[in-house]
């Protein structure tokens, strides 16, 4: 047993207030390749053409074969035992929330309730200009690119570089970043702003900072109190086990 895990999990236990700031790390054990790192979606995928709202105006059919092609990835994709483990954790009412810049849906799809989608949901398209949000569809005949009913373009309901966070999620992960007093920040390579902020307010504020990662992070040796090196899908398990959370 670390120091790092029993520090984390005796202030975990006498936490009256938790909040997560997930990233694509998370998703990895269940199959969803991550953004960065050498097998990083970004580097099959050049960003600037798939990942900002110039790029895909510019190419509504390329980067919809990529949402498509992702759409699919996350239908078959299922949440491994880290989404499980703060599922268990808002289950015996212990996380207040979960701030996740990912958009694979797996946090509501193990069970979670309060979950802040910061960066949209890539289940989703929304018209960009008449607002109405839809599923994305799946199967063969996919239209190439959508259309809406109104004639507007549609987009994944993902936030594209370039565009804002929607503000709610802003205001109420401020808000959430503020009051509690342990952030466990997992999967993330903080190295996306506004996202990257949420725990250095949590920090500023007081908060203890757990982070879970296989590597090392501009979180690690700044904001960091105890560092869990490893894979999400073992570390948070034995955090609760730990812990002694059970649901
Ligand atoms: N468990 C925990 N963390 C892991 C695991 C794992 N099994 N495997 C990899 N990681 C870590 C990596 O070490 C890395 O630090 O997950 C992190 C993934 O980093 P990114 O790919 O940069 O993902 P993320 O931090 O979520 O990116 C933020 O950037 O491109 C945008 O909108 C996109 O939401 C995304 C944002």
């Amino acid at each position: 047993m670390s120091d790092a895990l029993e520090q984390a999990a005796r202030v975990l236990h006498g936490a009256t207030s938790i909040v997560a700031v997930t990233g694509a790390g998370i998703s990895v054990e269940s199959n969803i390749p991550a953004f960065r790192g050498p097998k990083g979606l970004w580097t099959k995928y050049p960003p600037e053409e798939y990942a900002t709202i110039e790029g895909f105006l510019e190419d509504l059919a390329k980067v919809w074969r990529l949402w498509y092609e992702l759409g699919d990835l996350l239908a078959d994709s299922a949440p491994n035992p880290a989404h499980y483990a703060l599922a268990q954790l808002e289950q015996a009412g212990k996380l207040d929330a979960i701030i996740t810049q990912n958009v694979d849906n797996l946090h509501q799809a193990a069970g979670n309730q309060h979950v802040i989608e910061y960066h949209g949901n890539g289940k989703r398209m929304v018209c960009l200009e008449c607002g109405a949000q839809q599923p994305i569809p799946e199967g063969p005949d996919r239209p190439l690119p959508p259309r809406c009913v109104c004639g507007g373009l549609i987009k994944p309901d993902v936030v594209m570089f370039g565009e804002l966070i929607p503000q709610d999620a802003l205001t109420e992960s401020e808000h959430l970043a503020i009051q509690c007093d342990v952030m466990l920040v997992v999967g993330t390579s903080a190295e996306v702003y506004p996202a990257a902020q949420v725990p250095h307010t949590a920090k500023y504020a007081g908060a203890y900072i757990i982070e879970v990662n296989p590597e090392h992070t501009a979180f690690t040796s700044t904001i960091t109190d105890a560092f869990l090196q490893g894979p999400a899908g073992h570390m948070l398990p034995a955090l609760l086990a730990q812990a002694g959370v059970t649901r």
